[in-house]
């Protein structure tokens, strides 16, 4: 015997007809219209709330390492940065790039990555969870998938947790001080750790010490204590470390196997300062409808 259920596309196999019908839970379950059947249960949909994004605006998917501090520590990270956690963020990233045709740039620096979707993407129906989900679940597979390419030699102790969250943005100058904000974020942190550990790993200082040592001193000041004492002029440390890495689509050429070479759009990683005008002067593609 086969039930069609049409609005929640719910198929019923019965081998005993009789049995079946016989028994009460059928009945306890649906309704018969003349038209179609509906559980009795379905009014609970309703309780699933409209989270469509308001159209026309950026939608901007932030993830971000549940517990990092220890999560890094467990794992052996460098400190202050690991250029192999940092590169797995990158490739994870790649991985929801790659999927998400609709993210056109995104950026990362320590335990978190923002992609931004085209203001206007119809990806999901904009709906908000499906976006923040599907991104944040994808992120997090392609880390524990691609952890072995970048820490051979270290088992994962315990899974990785990255929290999501869907955030809005009317302007275009909304969406740049939105990154600004993150890439000023990752300046200020990656400042403050280079010479918190440079004090404790190269200057023997206690943690307690170095702290007490940085309170209420200005950029200034740090990269003062680097240069004259460690000899580290801040200005020459990895890009990727003082800027954070952007994901663009860039046309580059692929070699024919005949020879010659045709353009092919990849995602690449920059390490650039997204927060003046230059970079979006040289892309304006990045802020205009298509
Ligand atoms: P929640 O996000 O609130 O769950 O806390 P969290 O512990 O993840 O801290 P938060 O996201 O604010 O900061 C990320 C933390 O990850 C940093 O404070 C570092 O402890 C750690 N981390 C990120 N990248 C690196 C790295 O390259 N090296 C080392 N040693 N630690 C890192
Ligand atoms: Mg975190």
């Amino acid at each position: 015997m086969l039930i069609r259920c049409s609005a929640s596309k719910i198929m019923i196999i019965c081998h005993s007809t009789a049995a079946f019908i016989r028994s009460n839970i059928w009945k306890k379950a649906f309704h018969f219209s003349a038209a179609m059947a509906k559980s009795k249960f379905e009014y609970v949909r309703l309780f699933e709330v409209d989270d469509r994004c308001l159209p026309n605006t950026w939608v901007v998917v932030r993830v971000d390492g549940k517990g990092f501090h220890k999560f890094s520590t467990e794992h052996g990270y460098e400190k202050p940065n690991d250029i192999k956690a940092l590169s797995l963020m990158n490739r994870a990233a790649t991985s929801v790039m790659e999927e998400f045709k609709d993210i056109c740039l995104a950026y990362g620096q320590s335990d978190e990555y923002s992609f931004v979707f085209r203001k206007e993407t119809q990806a999901y129906s904009r709906r908000s969870a499906k976006l923040s989900t599907n991104v944040c679940s994808l992120f997090t597979s392609a880390f524990v998938y691609y952890w072995n390419e970048y820490f051979p030699t270290i088992k994962p102790r315990y899974p990785p947790v990255f929290d999501g969250r869907t955030v809005l943005y009317p302007s275009n100058q909304n969406i740049r001080d939105y990154l600004s904000w993150r890439q000023a974020d990752c300046h200020i942190n990656n400042l403050y750790n280079t010479t918190f550990w440079a004090l404790i790993l190269k200057g023997g200082l206690t943690p307690t010490e170095a702290e007490n040592k940085l309170k209420g001193t200005l950029s200034g000041d740090k990269n003062e204590i680097l240069f004259s004492q460690f000899a580290i002029n801040y200005n020459t440390e990895p890009e990727m470390l003082r800027k954070g890495t952007v994901l663009v689509r860039r046309k580059v050429p692929v070699a024919l196997p005949n020879g010659g070479t045709r353009e092919k759009s990849q995602i690449v990683q920059e390490h650039v300062d997204i927060i003046g005008d230059e970079f979006w002067n040289t892309n304006t593609h990045l802020l205009t409808l298509t």
